[in-house]
């Protein structure tokens, strides 16, 4: 039996994952932070999971909702942008999307820009009347322009759209911008954007059935448990009781914190969970509001 069965044939859970690009290594890190690890196969389409049942299918990022909608793999991890555009295309059709955005994964952050030639003028998006645009992107271009009653031409592109002005091919490119290298390789500058996107973790729009509703809702309280520690430490200290309201108003981010009383004295042990950086400065503001014994600690896993 080929390891890519049909739907209904398995109880194992299958996420599908860019093979290369921006969002890969970021998406197996996640993945791999969840617990989960495969063993690579030869033709690095399909990864087998090891440690628990979920398989890992490695293909371009746009087959992914696609992908999803067939019941071929139950989650994906995707840029908003293909998840946006193929929602667009589902409604210029008049039907409901069959896939749905779960969970915002907090990197792969880029954005959707139109650029020009860098030596071409340009004095605000009324200048786009009559000229052809090259993107991969037409249907969430078209929205954009029509929201704007601007007529212009869409040139559906798949791929390096950013070479198409050089080709003659459109004056115009609509492209994702991440660190905005491929444009400036280019010659092009970026001058209004469409959308924001970050990498987000789709999956159908029906609930999951089985064996496979469980995987589901297990990975993504693993997934919510690394999302939420990311940037949290854990803070301990000492406080007297009278200096407790100061040292709690520097911890604004900090969850509610457990106070335990320290036997034969007026002092508390602090104990809490903070979301934002604890500086050196943060260190020392605590110090003079009367916390001592401060001790930073990182957190390796959170199950809420
Ligand atoms: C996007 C876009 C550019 C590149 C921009 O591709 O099409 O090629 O990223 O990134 P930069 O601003 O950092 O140079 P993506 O990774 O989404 O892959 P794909 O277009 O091949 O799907
Ligand atoms: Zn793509």
């Amino acid at each position: 039996m080929s390891p890519i069965a049909a739907p209904a044939a398995r109880d194992r859970l299958r996420i599908a994952i860019q093979k290369s690009g921006r969002l890969s290594d970021p998406a197996r890190e996640l993945l791999r932070a969840c617990g989960l690890d495969w063993r690579e196969s030869r033709d690095r389409l399909f990864c087998f999971g090891e440690t628990l049942p979920v398989d890992l299918l490695l293909v371009r990022d746009d087959d992914i909702p696609g992908l999803i909608a067939e019941g071929v793999c139950d989650l994906g991890i995707v840029g908003r942008n293909v998840l946006a555009e193929q929602r667009a295309e589902c409604a210029a059709q008049d039907r409901a999307p069959p896939f749905r955005e779960l969970v915002a994964l907090g990197f792969g952050q880029c954005r959707l820009m139109l650029a020009v030639p860098e030596e071409r003028a340009w004095t605000g998006v009324a200048s786009l009347a009559g000229l052809r645009i090259a993107t991969s992107y037409p249907r969430l271009l078209e929205r954009w322009l029509a929201e704007r009653s601007l007529v212009a031409t869409i040139v559906n592109l798949s791929g390096s759209v950013e070479i198409a002005p050089r080709l003659g091919q459109a004056e115009v490119v609509c492209d994702l911008v991440s660190s905005g290298a491929t444009l400036a390789a280019n010659h092009l500058r970026p001058v209004e954007t469409l959308l924001e996107c970050e990498a987000v973790l789709a999956g159908p729009a029906a609930e999951f059935q089985g064996p496979r509703a469980e995987l589901a809702e297990l990975l993504r309280r693993r997934i919510d448990g690394v999302l939420r520690i990311r940037d949290s430490k854990l803070l301990l200290c000492q406080a007297a009781r009278a200096a407790l309201p100061g040292v709690l108003r520097l911890l604004p981010d900090a969850e509610a914190p457990t106070l335990t009383p320290i036997d034969g004295s007026d002092q508390l042990a602090v104990q809490a969970l903070c979301h934002g950086a604890i500086t050196w400065q943060r260190l020392e503001e605590l110090k003079r509001a009367g916390a001592s014994r401060l001790l930073v600690l990182p957190i390796e896993r959170m199950l809420a």
